[in-house]
């Protein structure tokens, strides 16, 4: 059993043991490394200033992606490498993204600007064109209070990227995959001032532990949890971090269900969803910040069981079912069971999910995913829904409805869903079917909305499915 975490920064390898493990990345990088550069603003994931590049090994080679390191602790990064704005000079100078911010003019107080930067470079490390979209897309996750987006957006349509060096090429991957390689098929378990934290290399290490550890606080992504460390005073004594479990990160198809592993990102979600799902990939579009969705899961997503997750309606409809690994064995739970109350799960203290299993829908079936939020980008659901219905010869066949952020918990409608079935899809069936979903749900008035405000959206979200379905007449099951 090791007792130390490898890593690598701006490709030199760092040993890590004791109370540094469960610093913030951020905080190691600016105490520990003197590596500035990385700021720190809300240290909840929301502005991206402290963003940094982190290189998992996949393939052969070492794949890089923009997170937030103010909400990624060192205990998930084992077997990583972290590149700051400092580890993306090339040659000792400003790299073409750096060139172009200075030349635009695309910093006034330069605070956002190195995780503006990284934001940029991991644009440029997957795409050797980009057009204004692109960039818009790459930098959703971070936020400049002074300069204004203009320049910024100018800058990164006009980098020269004949000059662009991508950071595999900046840090040959051959020395860092053999070390991950030695390290990460064994355990660690590091405990230090009070504070102990298991990083399993298989599922049996970690439901194992998780058994003879009953307050264990599971960390995946960490976006949820470590913003509960960093802002509401969660403190917890012993930490599992799932980062190191193999076989858990694919997104595939199977015997018609997408397959999604109990460690997949929410990224890796969305670049599926991309070509095979797109009315799923609207919704995931619009879920956190590429920082959040790289670092997040979709397992964490359910398990965290907010009324208000982004993926609960859609996995609801779809009937999905969460695969639990537990010293029992497995166990498949249809999702609609999985929540008895506020963030309440039906999962024993030694199980953790290992896949979740969504039935890919026929064809003739339509769909539509519904996010409602004060800001388009970055920001939690007031409300969000998930209609899927079947309709054949102007008649609903059938009807699956679920909202979120109405309740306690995601919530299916089964008044509604029974009084659409066998009616004619038509205006007056869905303005009714509006008025009776409205007496299903109990939301209340809390910052993101008032609860007239949800039942009204509630009600209105019917007639919105019908006219922008063409009255049902054209099947979209994906
Ligand atoms: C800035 C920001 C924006 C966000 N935007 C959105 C948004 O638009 N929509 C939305 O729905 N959410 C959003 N979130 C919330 C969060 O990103 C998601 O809930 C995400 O899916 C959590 O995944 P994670 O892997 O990071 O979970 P973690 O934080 O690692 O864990 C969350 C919970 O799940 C448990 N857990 C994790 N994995 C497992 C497992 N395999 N088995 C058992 N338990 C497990 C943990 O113990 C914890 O209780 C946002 C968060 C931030 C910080
Ligand atoms: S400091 Fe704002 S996202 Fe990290
Ligand atoms: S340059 Fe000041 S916040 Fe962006």
């Amino acid at each position: 059993m090791r007792d130390y975490l490898l890593f690598y920064v701006n490709g030199q390898e760092h040993r890590v043991g004791g109370q540094d493990v469960f610093s913030p990345l951020s905080t190691y990088l600016r105490y520990g490394q003197g590596c500035t550069g990385t700021k720190v603003v809300c240290a909840e994931g929301d502005c991206g200033a402290c963003t940094v590049l982190i290189g998992r090994a996949a393939g052969g080679t070492v794949e890089y992606m923009p997170v937030n390191s103010c909400i990624q602790f060192l205990y998930q990064l084992d077997c990583t490498h972290v590149v700051t704005i400092e580890g993306l000079k090339v040659e000792g100078k400003l790299n073409p993204v750096q060139e172009a911010m200075v030349d635009f003019h695309g910093a006034q107080c330069g605070y956002c600007t190195p995780g503006i930067v990284v934001a940029l470079c991991s644009l440029f490390d997957c795409k050797t064109q980009a057009d204004e979209q692109d960039v818009k897309d790459a930098l959703t996750g971070n936020l400049c209070r002074c300069t204004g987006y203009e320049p910024i957006i100018r800058a990164g349509m006009n980098v020269a990227l004949e000059r662009v060096r991508s950071t595999g090429e900046l840090y040959p991957p051959q020395e860092m995959i053999a070390r991950f390689g030695e390290h990460q098929g064994r355990p660690a378990l590091i405990a230090s001032e009070g504070k102990t934290c298991f990083i399993p290399a298989t599922v049996e290490e970690a439901v194992d532990f998780k058994e003879k550890n009953p307050g264990t606080v599971i960390v995946s992504g960490g976006t949820d949890v470590c913003v509960n460390i960093n802002k509401r005073g969660l403190d917890p004594d012993v930490i599992m971090s799932l980062s190191n479990i193999a076989g858990l990160s694919d997104v595939k198809v199977e015997n018609s269900h997408l397959v999604v592993g109990g460690r997949a990102s929410l990224a890796a979600l969305a670049d599926w969803a991309r070509e095979e799902m797109p009315e799923l990939y609207k919704i995931m579009w619009l879920f956190g910040s590429p920082q959040i969705r790289n670092a997040g899961t979709l397992a964490g997503n359910i398990a965290n069981g907010s009324p208000i997750a982004d993926t609960l309606p859609w996995l609801f409809v779809m009937e999905a079912v969460v695969e639990m690994t537990g010293p029992a064995g497995k166990r498949l739970i249809d999702i609609n069971s999985l929540y008895k109350g506020y963030k309440q799960l039906d999962m024993a203290p030694g199980e953790i999910i290992t896949r979740i299993l969504i039935p890919l829908p026929e064809n003739n079936e339509t769909i539509r995913l519904f996010k409602v939020s004060k800001r388009q980008n970055l920001d939690i659901s007031a409300f969000a829904a998930a209609i899927r219905m079947t309709i054949e010869a102007g008649k609903i066949h059938s009807a699956k409805l679920a909202y979120g952020g109405v309740g306690p918990v995601v919530l299916r409608l089964p008044k509604t869903e029974a009084f659409l079935e066998g009616k004619e899809a038509a205006l007056t069936t869905f303005g009714n079917a509006g008025k009776l979903a409205r007496e299903e749900i109990t939301p209340i008035s809390d910052v993101r909305g008032s609860k007239d405000f949800r039942l009204q959206l509630a009600e209105n979200i019917m007639l919105k499915f019908f006219l922008e379905t063409a009255c049902g007449r054209e099947p979209v099951c994906r």
